[in-house]
């Protein structure tokens, strides 16, 4: 039998990754941060001093990086050519250049294989933008999850204030309105639900309730 998938897509800032990680846990499944994949590249090419411009190096640098993930502790650490890149993985920096360098079709598909790798037993719950489209189409259950931008860019506030980075609401809202942009207009995996696809909009709900949702998509656990 295959290796059951729960796939959970969507814009960041839509709660994507703390609800994915919650169902994970109460299902006992795997966990794939997919972005992180994207973002440990886009640390790598920072390191290395790339330009964001050449895709040639940027295709070069991804299949170079090594990217590994230390789930002993009670945080997921993500090793980027074996140092720990989890803070600066988190930036806003970082993430421009994931955003940037996903639009590479040959980076895409670089990183396909290491994704689908995650799918083992007893199942995955992996976290993205193409993960019920591209990565796992054959996934036994899809999630859409999307919020207005406002509040998508206010839990991103709230976020980096309790992280003390000073940042203003107009340049966050202004930053997530252009990734998003970006991401649903590239030509390769752009950012759209699957057909199969269940949407909820977690705009005004709660992370538990989010979870509860999701987890009443699948079969009853006895
Ligand atoms: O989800 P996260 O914000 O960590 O993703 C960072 C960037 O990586 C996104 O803006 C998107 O461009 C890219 N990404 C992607 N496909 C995924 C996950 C992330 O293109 N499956």
């Amino acid at each position: 039998a295959t290796v059951p998938v729960l796939t959970i897509d969507g814009p960041s800032g839509s709660g994507k990754g703390t609800i994915s990680r919650a169902v994970a846990q109460r299902l006992g499944w795997h966990y794939l941060d997919s972005g992180a994949l994207y973002r440990a590249v886009g640390v790598a090419a920072g390191w290395a001093d790339l330009d964001l411009d050449d895709a040639g190096a940027l295709v070069r640098c991804t299949f170079d990086t090594t990217i590994g993930f230390d789930e002993s502790g009670d945080e997921l650490r993500v090793l980027v050519n074996g140092h720990d890149a989890t803070d600066e993985l988190r930036t806003e920096t970082a993430g421009a250049a994931a955003s940037a360098i996903a639009a590479i079709p040959e980076v895409r598909a670089a990183l396909k294989d290491r994704q689908r790798a995650f799918r083992v037993e007893p199942g995955l719950v992996a976290d993205g933008r193409d993960m019920g489209t591209v990565i796992f189409p054959d996934a036994g259950w899809k999630v859409f999850l999307t919020a207005s931008a406002e509040e998508r860019a206010e839990r991103r506030y709230k976020q980096l204030k309790h992280k003390g980075v000073s940042v203003t609401m107009d340049g966050l809202l202004r930053e997530i309105l252009a990734r998003d942009a970006r991401d649903a207009n590239r030509s390769v995996a752009p950012l759209r639900p699957a057909e199969d696809a269940v949407r909820i909009d977690t705009t005004g709900l709660g992370i538990d309730a989010v979870v509860e949702r999701v987890l009443a998509l699948l079969p009853a656990r006895g």
